[in-house]
């Protein structure tokens, strides 16, 4: 029974394993200019996103985060009843409730491990670190499974006829209307993409100073109508009408540059912060991890730290925004490509809706 350990000092929380899982299906911004008034040179200078991944007609973010748990239980060497807790963080959930804890905890054969579950939106990866790592450091679990997984393509509001014309596997010609209407939120549509990504955080008490080192986290509920989803809510009876499906409240609202300005000073504002609490600077990072929502954010906050190329991970060109799946992906990829070795010095970073941002560092 782990809920009465007492906490151990020196306890820390390494990561242990990780692992993603994209779709296969790849589609271009050339594929999406089918179906909208878009195009690649557009796309490309503003958001550094070439192309993004979208699942297959009813796969949810329960699957494709199932999918990187698995991953991320291979690389620590582990099996799904080797853990203690579950934290699933996602804006795309498979419905309204249940949360995809329990139903990845199902897809994982476990019976009795509690799974908990976060929203957080695209700071949601950063805060369920934050939860796993006090779970752990207080002696309640020594074992945690952290998912990140988004099915944007769900938000998208376009008919099955419009996907396979995007997709290729249709002749067409695009519906006009829907033309209009996809044209109409082509600003937020060719941001995201879909994926997975997870962590399996265990605890440490070596004494070899690897672990989650603290975090600075912060939210500021004034911004909360900058980035937000309008209908189907509570807050309305029913929570869901014909006039709201058919306005498309339920595609989320962006202000992207109100969104831009923000994240592109409190990320770094939130890096140096979480640095200085441990005596480090800058030039102590091996790499710093950030929210992938435009690469030119990314650029800004780059600059704004005076961090070189080489101490910096982007993989936006390939997947789009991803949300919380978006920094265990990074974690995943870089550490791949070699980019990532036991020991480094590593910084994650985010903001997303509600507004969430803050930082994080870990010893790997
Ligand atoms: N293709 C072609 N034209 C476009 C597109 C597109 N995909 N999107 C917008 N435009 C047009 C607009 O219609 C507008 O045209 P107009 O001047 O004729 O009206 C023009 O381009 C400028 O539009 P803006 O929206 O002002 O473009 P901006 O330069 O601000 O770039 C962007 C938009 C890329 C969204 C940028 O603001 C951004 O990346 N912001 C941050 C991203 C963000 O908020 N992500 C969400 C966070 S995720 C989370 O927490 C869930």
């Amino acid at each position: 029974m782990k809920n009465l350990t007492p906490a151990p000092k020196n306890r820390t929380s390494v990561i242990r394993g990780s692992g993603m899982y994209v779709p296969p299906q790849v589609v271009t911004n050339t594929m999406m200019s089918r179906i909208m008034d878009t195009s690649d040179d557009w796309i490309v200078p503003r958001t550094g996103i070439r192309e993004r991944r979208f699942v297959p007609r009813g796969v949810g973010s329960a699957e494709i985060g199932a999918e990187a748990a698995r991953a991320a239980l291979v690389d620590a060497g582990l099996q799904a009843d080797d853990i203690d807790f579950i934290v699933f963080a996602t804006m795309t959930p498979d419905q309204y409730f249940p949360g995809n804890g329990g139903l990845l905890a199902g897809r994982l054969g476990l019976k009795t491990t509690h799974a908990l579950d976060i929203r957080m939106q695209c700071a949601g990866f950063l805060s369920g670190l934050q939860t796993a790592d006090a779970f752990i450091r207080s002696g309640m679990y020594d074992r945690v499974l952290l998912v990140g997984a988004e099915v944007h393509s769900g938000l998208m509001p376009w008919p099955e006829p419009v996907w396979d014309f995007m997709l290729g596997t249709s002749p067409g010609p695009c519906d006009p209307e829907w033309y209009a209407k996809a044209t109409s939120l082509r600003d937020r549509a060719v941001l995201f993409g879909d994926g997975a990504g997870a962590f399996v955080l265990e605890a440490n008490e070596s004494g070899d100073g690897r672990g989650l080192l603290s975090f600075a986290m912060y939210t500021d509920g004034a911004h909360w109508d900058k980035l937000y989803v309008p209908g189907v809510g509570c807050k309305y009876r029913p929570y869901v009408t014909h006039e709201m499906v058919e306005r498309l409240d339920f595609v989320p609202i962006v202000e992207g540059r109100h969104v831009f300005r923000l994240a592109a000073h409190l990320m770094p504002a939130a890096v140096r912060e979480v640095l200085a609490a441990h005596g480090k600077t800058i030039g102590d990072l091996d790499l710093l991890l950030m929210h992938q929502a435009n690469l030119r954010i990314n650029e800004a906050a780059q600059k704004a730290l005076g961090l070189p190329d080489e101490k910096v991970f982007n993989n936006i060109e390939k997947y789009g925004n991803t949300t919380a799946a978006t920094l265990p992906m990074a974690f995943h990829e870089a550490k791949q490509a070699g980019r990532i070795e036991r020991g480094d010095l590593v910084g994650f970073t985010a903001l997303g809706a509600g507004l969430h941002w803050g930082a994080g560092l870990v010893v790997v």
